[in-house]
């Protein structure tokens, strides 16, 4: 196989994403914290798959628990012993999972917890603050074509996390909204107190809370932004790492809500799958046995001192934004180069010099002390290049022509537009 092959997951180009002048296309295999490319070419894997390799590619008890159970069972379609000791782990595990559902995509956690904010509280409208996966409730929300036009009225963008720009947006509209849906992981962040008062506003209102801890759960607390803040979601949405990279999510929450979830439909064939239930078992008894968070914070607080220490070295404005188990860069406009020309030259300089990321810094657990290395060398490569554009006031001759010519275009439709 070559890697002349058509990507199918990024055209057109945009942000976050593989850009194919950037980018290896296609990848030959995984192992720890790296990613082996079509032509072997080794990267220390900063994108961890979407945040979904949170302990390491093939890792060992991962791997063991998913060859026992595929040597027994895949699917039994039925719930069994080990769907709900999972269950019950969970439970352990997130302060606001007082009853569990399984399901295969975030995506389908989310569509379930506004299916059945919006049963409970008999209203149609959502407020949302994040990327909230691929179904049509949530796409409304942009100009991708498909999506029926009578959903469009029924989510609203909710930019402002404070207690009085959510009390303005339920005034706006009386006993029309059934939840807000929020990712933790939008800045700004408020303080758990201030999470908490949100929480009370909507209540106040008949509302429900939606937390999608899709990317914060199992990564920068166990329990997700909910532990972190000490506060209780009405329900929440998790998957990506929870299975170490085999397809599981889950929708939780507390006991008055989810036990109404039969009055509406919530279910797939392969909910009760079962190599994913055992890789998910053995990825969260590790991230409670082996301090996998702890572990996380602590690479990504050294590799925060090393990128502020090199872009200081090279009087650089940028920086890590976000919690140390998930940052992403961020740039300012520099000497009359452009933030976006920044940050792309940055990601085709730190993918040249062997480390692959779309823009975020997701580590997992297996990275070790040499990766990092690796890391804080081609960070200083690269911002060796940045200084460069910044005093010749432009990313010309650096950047990758095809990059600059379609920065523009990155910047418009390509990238569904929101209709703020
Ligand atoms: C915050 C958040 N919610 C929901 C989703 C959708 O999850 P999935 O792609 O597994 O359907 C994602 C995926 O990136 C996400 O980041």
């Amino acid at each position: 196989m070559t890697e002349t092959r058509e990507n199918p997951f990024s055209l057109p180009l945009r942000d976050y994403d593989i850009n194919p002048y950037i980018h290896p296309l296609v990848a030959r295999s995984g192992h720890a914290g790296h990613m082996r490319d079509i032509k072997g070419t080794d990267y220390v894997d900063l994108m961890s798959a979407w945040g979904t390799n949170l302990l390491g590619y093939g890792y060992r008890k991962v791997s063991k628990a998913v060859a026992r159970q595929s040597k027994k069972f895949n699917s039994l379609g039925m719930p069994y012993p080990q769907f709900h000791e999972l269950m019950d782990l969970v439970r352990q595990i997130v302060p606001g999972a007082e009853r569990v559902r399984f399901g295969k995509n975030g995506s389908d956690a989310c569509a379930g917890a506004v299916r059945l904010a919006r049963c409970v509280t008999g209203r149609e409208k959502v407020l949302y603050r994040g990327y909230h996966g691929f179904h049509d409730w949530y796409f409304a929300s942009t100009d991708c074509p498909g999506i029926p036009a009578a959903l469009k009225q029924t989510i609203l963008p909710q930019a402002e996390l404070t207690p009085m720009a959510v009390d303005a947006a339920f005034r706006k509209h009386p006993n029309a909204i059934a939840a807000i849906i929020l990712n933790p992981m939008t800045p700004p962040f408020p303080t758990g107190v201030e999470m908490q008062e949100v929480i009370d506003v909507v209540h106040g209102h008949g509302g429900l809370v939606i937390f999608d801890e899709m990317l914060s759960g199992f990564r920068i607390a166990p329990g997700g932004m909910q532990e972190l803040w000490k506060v209780k979601p009405d329900l929440s949405c998790f998957g990506k790492s929870i299975a170490n990279g085999l397809p599981l999510s889950v929708l939780c929450g507390k006991e008055r809500y989810m036990e109404r979830l039969p009055e509406t439909y919530y279910g797939m064939t392969f909910e009760g799958e079962a190599v994913s239930i055992a890789a998910a078992h053995a990825t969260l008894t590790e991230v409670m046995k082996r301090d996998v968070v702890g572990a996380l914070y602590r690479k990504g607080r050294l590799i925060r001192a090393e990128y502020n220490r090199i872009a200081d070295a090279y009087k650089l404005s940028t920086a890590l934004a976000g919690f140390e188990p998930c940052m992403s860069m961020e740039f300012r406009d520099q000497d009359g180069v452009h933030h976006r020309e920044l940050y792309w030259l940055m990601i085709q300089e730190l993918v040249r010099n062997g480390v692959f990321t779309f823009g975020a810094f997701i580590l997992c657990f297996s990275h070790g002390y040499r990766d990092l290395q690796k890391l804080i060398r081609a960070l200083d490569a690269a911002m060796a290049v940045l200084r460069q554009a910044v005093d010749r006031g432009t990313s010309g001759g650096l950047l990758d022509e095809r990059v600059r010519a379609a920065l523009d275009e990155v910047r418009s439709p390509a990238n569904w537009r929101r209709r703020e």
